[in-house]
């Protein structure tokens, strides 16, 4: 089957610039991005790109050259989806917030709708891409779906998930490591696989692009994930360790890291990781074991999470402990809210958690991040419903500006590994901080020497 139309629903963080490539490398496919939510799909045609929803180093550039051209944003699914040959899923997967698996399960709802959708619309034979994360097995549900409900149009299924990473989406897009897809070996299963081999050789060479069948394709993305988190849970673990004997986590990162079996990458200690993948997808998996009645395998991933959250809950404890066992009423600054550099996601953010934890101990936060608004940052902590929304907006405070928020402030954190931040005046700041003016660098980004001298405490991961 030729693509020349493609529909993606979902114009989130990963069906917004999927297809903002897509439409970018093919010309001669007319990619529509389609979303129930009307503010983000106004937000995506704003006519300034530098106002679209999401914040992607590359990305208005892209959008701004095909937008109009052959890629378009709009809420109306129906239309999108009875045009296209192939339409791809890329709705949101979260943590289910109710019922069985409650706090475990990924809540399939709004793929199921989606399902429900195409069945209903399409007229002419399709090919269904699982671009979300899903739990292995979910395309027989879409299949079932899809079969029983439809007008008896033929459908494939292929799961292709997405490996991109928030901060560098575009770059991780425009040069994968790999494409994913999966998808039934029968001579039709095969013909659909094709089609989505052709759309991404128009820029990634064949070698690249990995098929397996669906089962093997879902859950090798949970797995990627599983195996991401692990190693910085692992380091993260080790940092503990490192605290305590005089080691230090960033040298024995490196010394590890130059064994070409364990490779450098993801060994960065942090104050935890975040983002929407990591623990919703290792829950899940976690959650998937369990019901397989596997339970040493459940237990052995689950600890990626409970490391992760100690890691956390560490980094505030040290906060309080060290200024002399009381935050209440002390200014600390948290340098960064998003999860991670380069994104203005802040979804799962360490920020939130610490932030929580020292509004408990009635610390007055004041927060400066480059591209997080105030209306972000107080509806994450309402989101937790510790306490009230007044109470939330009173402790804490949001500056647009890195050296105001430090002003009069008794310690400074850094929550996020902005590149802005190495690069201040930190004389200026220590000479504005009450005194002793500890620093926090939960990423270990700034340079302690070159602050010691200064006169500030420092306090790394790991160190
Ligand atoms: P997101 O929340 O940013 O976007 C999802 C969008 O889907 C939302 O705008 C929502 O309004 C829309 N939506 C939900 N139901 C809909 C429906 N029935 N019809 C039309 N629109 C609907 O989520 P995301 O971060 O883009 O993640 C999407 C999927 O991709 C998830 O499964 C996630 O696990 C996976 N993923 C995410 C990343 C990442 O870095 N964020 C990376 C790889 C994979
Ligand atoms: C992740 C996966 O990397 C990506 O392949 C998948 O498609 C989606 O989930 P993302 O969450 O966007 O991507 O960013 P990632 O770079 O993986 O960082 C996740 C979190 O781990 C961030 O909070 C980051 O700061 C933290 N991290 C990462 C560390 O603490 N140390 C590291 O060494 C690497």
């Amino acid at each position: 089957m030729k693509i020349t139309k493609i529909c993606c629903i979902g114009a989130g963080y990963v069906g917004g610039p999927t297809m903002a490539v897509i439409a970018q490398k093919c010309p001669h496919i007319q990619v529509t991005v389609v979303d129930l939510n009307e503010q983000r799909i106004a937000d995506w045609n704003d006519p300034n790109p530098e106002n679209i929803p999401i914040y992607e180093p590359g990305l208005s550039e892209i959008v701004s050259e095909a937008r109009g051209r052959n890629l378009f944003f709009s809420t109306d699914v129906d239309k999108a989806i009875d045009e296209a040959q192939m339409i791809f899923i890329s709705v949101n997967t979260p943590t289910k917030t109710y019922g069985k698996g409650k706090g475990m399960a990924a809540d399939l709802k709004y793929i199921e709708l989606c399902a429900r959708q195409i069945a209903k619309v399409a007229k002419q034979n399709k090919i269904v891409v699982e671009k979300s994360t899903l739990p292995v097995r979910t395309a027989e549900a879409i299949k079932s779906i899809l079969d029983n409900t439809g007008n008896g149009v033929q459908f494939q299924i292929l799961s292709n998930p997405e490996f991109l990473a928030e901060g560098t989406a575009v770059t991780d897009l425009l040069n994968p490591d790999r494409i994913l897809i999966g998808g039934d070996t029968t001579p039709e299963g095969e013909e659909a696989i094709n089609a989505l081999i052709e759309v991404y050789s128009n820029w990634v060479s064949k070698d690249r692009i990995l098929t397996t069948n669906v089962w093997s394709s879902e859950l090798s993305k949970l797995t990627a994930n599983a195996f991401l988190a692990q190693r910085i849970s692992s380091i993260n673990a080790m940092s503990e360790l490192c605290e305590k004997t005089g080691a230090n986590v960033s040298e024995v990162a490196k010394a590890i890291g130059m064994d070409s079996r364990i490779g450098s990458k993801f060994l960065k200690a942090s104050v935890g990781f975040g983002g929407s993948c990591f623990q919703k997808d290792i829950l899940n998996l976690v959650y998937i074991a369990k019901s397989y009645g596997l339970s040493e395998v459940a237990d052995y991933w689950e600890q990626v999470i409970i490391m992760n959250d100690h890691q956390k809950r560490r980094f505030s404890n040290k906060i309080v402990q060290t200024l002399y066992n009381t935050v209440a009423d002390k200014k600390i600054a948290f340098l960064g809210w998003a999860f991670k550099k380069d994104t203005n996601d802040t979804r799962e953010s360490a920020a939130i958690y610490v932030a929580d934890d020292l509004i408990n101990e009635q610390a007055r936060i004041s927060v400066y991040d480059p591209k997080v608004s105030q209306n972000k940052m107080l509806n994450d902590l309402d989101y937790l419903e510790t306490r009230s929304k007044q109470d939330n907006a009173n402790y804490l405070n949001v500056f647009d500006n890195a050296y105001e928020a430090c002003k009069d402030a008794h310690a400074v954190a850094i929550l996020t590994e902005w590149d802005e931040f190495a690069t201040y005046d930190w004389k200026r700041i220590y000479d504005a901080m009450h005194k002793p003016a500890f620093i926090f660098d939960g990423r270990n980004i700034l340079d302690a020497k070159q602050l010691e001298e200064i006169g500030f405490v420092y306090n790394g991961i790991g160190s």
